[in-house]
Protein backbone atom coordinates (compact mmCIF):
# COMPACT_ATOMS: atom_id res chain seq x y z
CA UNK A 1 0.00 0.00 0.00
CA UNK A 2 2.36 2.42 1.19
CA UNK A 3 5.52 2.40 -1.85
CA UNK A 4 7.10 5.89 -0.88
CA UNK A 5 7.60 7.22 3.34
CA UNK A 6 8.67 10.63 4.49
CA UNK A 7 9.59 10.60 7.97
CA UNK A 8 10.01 14.75 9.16
CA UNK A 9 12.71 14.98 11.97
CA UNK A 10 14.20 17.65 13.77
CA UNK A 11 15.98 16.42 16.55
CA UNK A 12 13.47 15.64 19.43
CA UNK A 13 12.58 12.62 20.94
CA UNK A 14 9.39 12.64 19.25
CA UNK A 15 10.52 12.90 15.72
CA UNK A 16 13.09 9.95 16.90
CA UNK A 17 9.91 8.22 17.45
CA UNK A 18 8.29 9.05 14.10
CA UNK A 19 11.41 7.64 12.53
CA UNK A 20 11.44 4.57 14.49
CA UNK A 21 8.35 4.09 13.09
CA UNK A 22 8.56 4.97 9.64
CA UNK A 23 11.09 2.25 9.49
CA UNK A 24 8.96 -0.09 10.73
CA UNK A 25 6.25 0.53 8.28
CA UNK A 26 8.60 0.82 5.14
CA UNK A 27 10.08 -2.23 6.32
CA UNK A 28 6.53 -4.20 6.58
CA UNK A 29 5.43 -2.50 2.86
CA UNK A 30 9.43 -2.82 1.29
CA UNK A 31 8.67 0.69 1.02
CA UNK A 32 11.62 3.35 0.49
CA UNK A 33 12.14 6.02 3.53
CA UNK A 34 13.18 9.65 2.91
CA UNK A 35 14.00 11.80 6.42
CA UNK A 36 14.00 15.55 5.76
CA UNK A 37 15.20 18.32 8.04
CA UNK A 38 14.78 21.67 8.46
CA UNK A 39 17.08 23.21 10.61
CA UNK A 40 15.86 26.08 12.91
CA UNK A 41 18.89 27.93 15.32
CA UNK A 42 17.95 30.45 17.99
CA UNK A 43 19.14 33.36 16.58
CA UNK A 44 21.92 35.48 18.23
CA UNK A 45 21.23 38.80 19.63
CA UNK A 46 23.77 42.08 19.28
CA UNK A 47 23.68 45.25 21.67
CA UNK A 48 22.51 48.32 19.98
CA UNK A 49 22.53 51.02 21.80
CA UNK A 50 20.73 49.92 24.83
CA UNK A 51 18.52 47.11 22.34
CA UNK A 52 18.90 43.27 22.00
CA UNK A 53 18.42 43.11 18.36
CA UNK A 54 18.06 39.66 17.07
CA UNK A 55 20.40 38.10 14.29
CA UNK A 56 19.69 35.24 12.26
CA UNK A 57 22.04 32.00 12.02
CA UNK A 58 24.25 32.36 9.28
CA UNK A 59 23.97 29.80 5.99
CA UNK A 60 26.77 28.03 7.20
CA UNK A 61 25.56 27.60 10.77
CA UNK A 62 22.28 26.07 9.37
CA UNK A 63 23.98 23.68 7.16
CA UNK A 64 26.19 22.77 9.86
CA UNK A 65 23.17 21.80 12.13
CA UNK A 66 21.14 20.60 9.40
CA UNK A 67 24.05 18.11 8.43
CA UNK A 68 24.32 16.82 12.84
CA UNK A 69 20.92 16.46 12.37
CA UNK A 70 20.59 14.08 9.75
CA UNK A 71 23.34 11.71 10.61
CA UNK A 72 21.83 11.26 13.65
CA UNK A 73 18.51 10.48 11.90
CA UNK A 74 20.64 8.24 9.52
CA UNK A 75 21.73 6.43 12.95
CA UNK A 76 18.42 5.80 14.31
CA UNK A 77 16.99 4.48 11.15
CA UNK A 78 19.95 2.10 10.78
CA UNK A 79 19.67 1.04 14.27
CA UNK A 80 15.82 0.05 13.32
CA UNK A 81 16.78 -1.99 9.97
CA UNK A 82 16.83 1.07 7.47
CA UNK A 83 20.27 1.45 6.34
CA UNK A 84 19.87 3.62 3.20
CA UNK A 85 17.49 6.22 3.78
CA UNK A 86 17.38 9.13 0.92
CA UNK A 87 17.79 12.42 3.31
CA UNK A 88 17.54 15.90 2.34
CA UNK A 89 18.57 19.23 4.76
CA UNK A 90 16.14 22.10 3.34
CA UNK A 91 16.13 25.51 4.48
CA UNK A 92 12.71 27.58 5.31
CA UNK A 93 9.56 27.11 6.60
CA UNK A 94 9.45 23.07 7.94
CA UNK A 95 5.84 22.72 7.26
CA UNK A 96 5.77 23.86 3.99
CA UNK A 97 8.97 21.95 3.14
CA UNK A 98 7.51 18.97 4.38
CA UNK A 99 4.28 19.27 2.18
CA UNK A 100 6.85 20.31 -1.27
CA UNK A 101 8.56 17.64 -0.24
CA UNK A 102 6.12 15.17 -0.08
CA UNK A 103 4.93 16.39 -3.41
CA UNK A 104 7.54 16.26 -5.65
CA UNK A 105 8.57 12.59 -4.32
CA UNK A 106 4.95 11.16 -4.47
CA UNK A 107 5.29 10.26 -1.08
CA UNK A 108 1.87 8.60 0.19
CA UNK A 109 2.56 8.29 3.70
CA UNK A 110 4.33 11.43 6.11
CA UNK A 111 5.16 10.21 9.43
CA UNK A 112 5.74 12.75 12.53
CA UNK A 113 5.49 13.38 15.93
CA UNK A 114 2.58 14.85 17.27
CA UNK A 115 4.95 17.44 19.31
CA UNK A 116 8.76 18.36 18.98
CA UNK A 117 11.30 20.44 20.41
CA UNK A 118 9.12 23.57 21.30
CA UNK A 119 8.47 24.09 24.84
CA UNK A 120 5.85 26.68 25.41
CA UNK A 121 3.14 24.66 23.13
CA UNK A 122 -0.46 24.74 24.71
CA UNK A 123 -1.97 22.70 21.91
CA UNK A 124 -1.79 19.16 21.60
CA UNK A 125 -0.38 19.10 18.44
CA UNK A 126 2.77 21.30 17.54
CA UNK A 127 2.52 24.20 15.02
CA UNK A 128 4.18 22.00 12.22
CA UNK A 129 1.91 19.05 12.43
CA UNK A 130 -1.10 21.09 12.41
CA UNK A 131 0.11 22.70 9.61
CA UNK A 132 0.92 19.37 7.22
CA UNK A 133 -1.98 17.87 8.51
CA UNK A 134 -3.71 20.29 6.61
CA UNK A 135 -2.10 20.99 3.92
CA UNK A 136 -0.55 17.49 2.88
CA UNK A 137 -2.42 15.45 -0.44
CA UNK A 138 -1.27 11.97 1.14
CA UNK A 139 -1.70 10.29 4.80
CA UNK A 140 -0.35 11.78 7.91
CA UNK A 141 0.80 9.23 10.97
CA UNK A 142 1.39 11.36 14.17
CA UNK A 143 3.38 9.83 16.45
CA UNK A 144 2.69 10.26 20.17
N1 LIG B 1 12.39 21.77 11.49
C1 LIG B 1 11.80 20.61 11.28
N2 LIG B 1 12.29 19.75 10.34
C2 LIG B 1 11.69 18.56 10.13
N3 LIG B 1 10.62 18.12 10.80
C3 LIG B 1 10.08 18.93 11.73
C4 LIG B 1 10.63 20.21 12.00
N4 LIG B 1 9.90 20.77 12.99
C5 LIG B 1 8.93 19.91 13.31
N5 LIG B 1 9.04 18.78 12.56
C6 LIG B 1 8.19 17.58 12.63
O1 LIG B 1 6.96 17.96 13.22
C7 LIG B 1 6.77 17.24 14.47
C8 LIG B 1 6.03 18.17 15.43
O2 LIG B 1 6.81 19.32 15.68
P1 LIG B 1 6.16 20.74 15.88
O3 LIG B 1 7.21 21.75 15.54
O4 LIG B 1 4.85 20.79 15.17
O5 LIG B 1 5.83 20.76 17.46
P2 LIG B 1 6.47 21.64 18.61
O6 LIG B 1 7.93 21.90 18.32
O7 LIG B 1 6.14 20.91 19.89
O8 LIG B 1 5.62 22.97 18.57
P3 LIG B 1 5.93 24.39 17.91
O9 LIG B 1 7.08 24.25 16.95
O10 LIG B 1 4.64 24.75 17.26
O11 LIG B 1 6.27 25.26 19.09
C9 LIG B 1 8.17 16.84 14.90
O12 LIG B 1 8.15 15.71 15.77
C10 LIG B 1 8.79 16.51 13.55
O13 LIG B 1 8.33 15.23 13.10
MG1 LIG C 1 8.62 22.86 16.57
Amino acid sequence: MFKTILAAYDGSEHARKAIEVACDIASTYKASLHILHTPQLPGETMMVGYSAVPLPPSAEELEKAGNEAIEQARGIAAQHGVDQPETMVRQGDPGRNIVEYANENDVDLIVMGRRGLGQFGTLLVGSVTHKVSQLADCAVLTVK
